[in-house]
């Protein structure tokens, strides 16, 4: 496809996809294939956004560069700000990362270090598979990792998670991805909201939202609401590396009461946020344009991917996030390696879900040229 094409691809998003004639006619405008080798290939396997990042976002970056001698303190103040706005919150519920990775660092050697305070231990419960940071960051501070895996049905076990904080005599950290990774699929707020305003002093929650700006499901809640009923007993971390497009830059937040986000803050890095990242961040969240923009291309691009997953007979999760999981025949290593050699970069298997390949959701005519290749395994009996 050429540039003028896609640009017209791109404005029928732009501008809403609001009936199937118009979803059809960006699917099949995005027909040419893209020329992949070894140097282009395409990589669908870390969850990036890779329509880029807003221009806006650019300009703002350019625009900061050259008063980028001195630090970054009012790029960081205005882009506390402006989130705490978002949401409707004051500055000290928000507390800026090095991306959602570091926010969530933090929090566990906050919790950690509360608990060596009080003498008692403490774990981490997390659901399995789920993103596995929170787990990196347990162990080397000593967290015993308790690990419960998921139902049948790809979702989470809260009963038997809530069970095992109660039976653990320490600090239980719990650790939430919602929409979870792997899996691209949302827990309802109403599970939620039953286990956190009733859980005992012992528990902390990790709410980890990276992939909010994403889900269009009514069941989904943000748990921000639950800071902002008062809750003390939780963290929300969120990120400007996915649906704003800004992974390289590193940015990323934490919402939760200002006494717990006073706590988080003494454990992190101070100006963890650059001034590139921040005014870039900042720019991104004020183009409201080019989020929905990016919405609605992930949308055409999972559109795309489910429809040739139908058409294979090919089982796969119901996706809220910028990525989809779904079956693969025989073993996921020889898939990983023969789209590798195609020169497509897919995710790898999360044991214990085995069975299962991870594939992000790249731009409309990056997820067409995934489709050809796709159906060209199925005609060598390979999918
Ligand atoms: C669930 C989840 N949380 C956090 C992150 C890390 O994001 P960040 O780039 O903000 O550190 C990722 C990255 O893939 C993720 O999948």
């Amino acid at each position: 496809m050429d540039r003028r094409s896609f640009l017209k691809t791109s404005s029928i998003i732009m501008g809403g996809l609001a009936s199937t004639t118009l979803l059809n006619q960006a699917i099949a405008e995005t027909k040419s294939p893209l020329v992949l080798d070894a140097q282009h290939p395409l990589l669908l396997n870390f969850n990036e956004n890779s329509l880029g990042m807003s221009p806006k976002a650019k300009d703002a970056v350019v625009a900061a560069l050259p008063n980028s001698f001195r630090y970054p303190d009012s790029a960081r103040a205005e882009l506390i700000t402006a989130i705490g706005q978002q949401y409707a919150l004051s500055d000290k519920h928000v507390s800026l990362g090095n991306g959602s990775s570091e926010t969530i660092q933090a929090a566990i050697a906050m919790l950690a270090a509360q608990a060596q305070k009080q003498n008692i231990n403490f774990q981490l419960v997390t659901p399995d598979p789920t993103f596995n940071y929170a787990e990196l960051y347990s162990i080397p501070l000593g967290g015993k990792i308790t690990k419960v895996p998921l139902k049948e049905d790809l979702t989470f076990d809260l009963q038997k998670m809530e069970q095992l904080a109660n039976e653990f005599d320490g600090l239980s950290i719990i650790y939430i991805c919602n929409p979870n990774n792997p899996t691209a699929m949302i827990t309802p707020a109403s599970e939620l909201a039953k286990w956190i305003s009733h859980a005992s002093e012992k528990q902390f929650f990790i709410l980890d939202e990276a992939y909010a700006e994403y889900v269009e499901d009514p069941k989904f809640t943000t748990a921000i609401e639950l800071v902002k009923q008062g809750h003390k007993n939780l963290i929300v971390t969120r990120t400007f590396s996915k649906i704003f497009a800004i992974a390289g830059l590193r940015v990323g937040y934490g919402i939760a009461n200002p006494e717990v986000i006073a706590a988080i803050d003494a454990f992190l890095s101070i100006d963890n946020t650059n001034t590139a990242g921040a005014v870039a961040a900042l720019a991104s969240l004020k183009d409201k344009p080019f989020i929905a923009y990016s919405l609605k291309s992930n949308n055409l691009s999972r559109k795309i991917v489910e429809t040739a997953l139908n058409e294979l007979g090919i089982t796969y999760a119901p996706s809220q996030a910028n990525f989809l999981f779904h079956k693969v025949k025989g073993d996921v290593k020889t898939y990983q390696q023969r789209m590798a050699d195609a020169h497509v970069m897919v995710g790898r298997e999360f044991p214990p879900a085995l069975g299962w390949s991870r594939l992000t959701l790249g731009t409309p005519e990056e997820m067409e040229q995934f489709v050809i290749i796709l159906k060209q395994f199925r005609e060598k009996g390979w999918v």
